[in-house]
């Protein structure tokens, strides 16, 4: 029991809310979770207070979060995307995963799958044979540019029609648009694949009912996503952006960067669709990924 004549603030005042409630903390508690509660009581009182928060907003609010539990499942957590939504995910991520000379991380994402299959450079990943033929092709270095031989670069994206295999089950292939690839003795890799296209992000949930009431955007723009891992080096989690997609500007969870933003080309070289088995025109993506030593 805390010791009443100890605590400044045994009962409850509105001006003193925050307070009273952070008062309650124990004595032993762990210092970070001290100061992480602390901050999330301090704000959560502040807000209230700044909008006057009625009582019916406060309950639809709750209703809100509870509806947001309840879509969760094994293969959609809507939690994660509202985090995203609200750029909570990218700032979290930034803050924590910002190197200068690093190629820069963005928001993971729902459609990573465990247990991608690991191909040889060169493979074709499209399986549904649609959209515009692109090859991918780089190297990964360190940050001095030396290659690193042996990363893994593991890539997903949507098909054509702009969805995930995993959101099209027996509609697409298992695993379409997905293969891990490994550097060779100079640090590259490469493999084929279809242009990516723009996204609606899952609007069936409560988060789409939100954006829609806010007047936001739920399209994702066009982009590739890579996982690029080597021992003794630090993941880099991102995508890459093709610069003729219209919603980079408005990107539903806020995960372009500048930087990001690859050199997709288009090309008509016949002899080079040929040697790729691609139709002419095709697409070219060079990307290069560079890799901070692990802290
Ligand atoms: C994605 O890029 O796959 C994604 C990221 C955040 C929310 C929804 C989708
Ligand atoms: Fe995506």
């Amino acid at each position: 029991m805390a010791d009443k004549k100890a605590n400044r603030y045994p009962y409850f005042a509105a001006e003193t809310s925050a307070e009273v409630v952070i008062a309650r903390i124990g004595a032993d508690v762990d210092p970070r979770f001290r100061e992480v509660m602390t901050a999330v009581i301090r704000h959560l009182h502040a807000l209230v207070k700044e909008v006057r928060l009625t009582d019916d907003e406060w309950m639809a609010a709750i209703q809100f979060l509870t509806k947001t539990g309840q879509m969760c499942s094994d293969w959609r957590q809507e939690f994660i995307l509202l985090s995203d939504t609200l750029g909570v995910s990218m700032l979290v991520d930034t803050l924590n995963h910002s190197h200068s000379e690093t190629t820069e991380n963005t928001v993971l994402g729902p459609f990573y799958v465990a247990n991608p299959p690991h191909y040889e450079n060169g493979r074709n990943i499209c399986l549904d044979g649609k959209g515009e033929p692109m090859v991918v092709r780089g190297r990964v270095t360190d940050t001095s540019g030396a290659p690193i031989v042996g990363a893994t670069v593991d890539a997903w994206q949507t098909n054509e029609d702009g969805f995930y295999d995993v959101q099209q089950k027996g509609v697409q292939p298992e695993m379409n648009l997905r293969g891990v690839f490994t550097t060779n003795d100079r640090g590259e890799y490469w493999f084929r694949s279809a242009k990516p296209r723009w996204y609606p992000i899952p609007g069936d949930g409560p988060v789409g009912a939100m954006l829609a009431a806010m007047g936001r955007s739920n399209i994702r723009p066009a982009h590739v996503h890579f996982i690029v891992r080597a021992a003794g080096y630090d993941d880099v989690v991102t995508h890459v952006f093709p610069p003729d997609c219209p919603y980079l500007d408005t990107d539903a969870v806020f995960g372009v960067k500048e930087s990001l933003i690859g050199d997709f080309q288009r090309s008509e070289d016949k002899a080079e669709a040929d040697r790729l088995g691609f139709p002419a025109p095709f697409w070219t993506l060079n990307w290069d990924f560079a890799l901070a030593k692990a802290r």
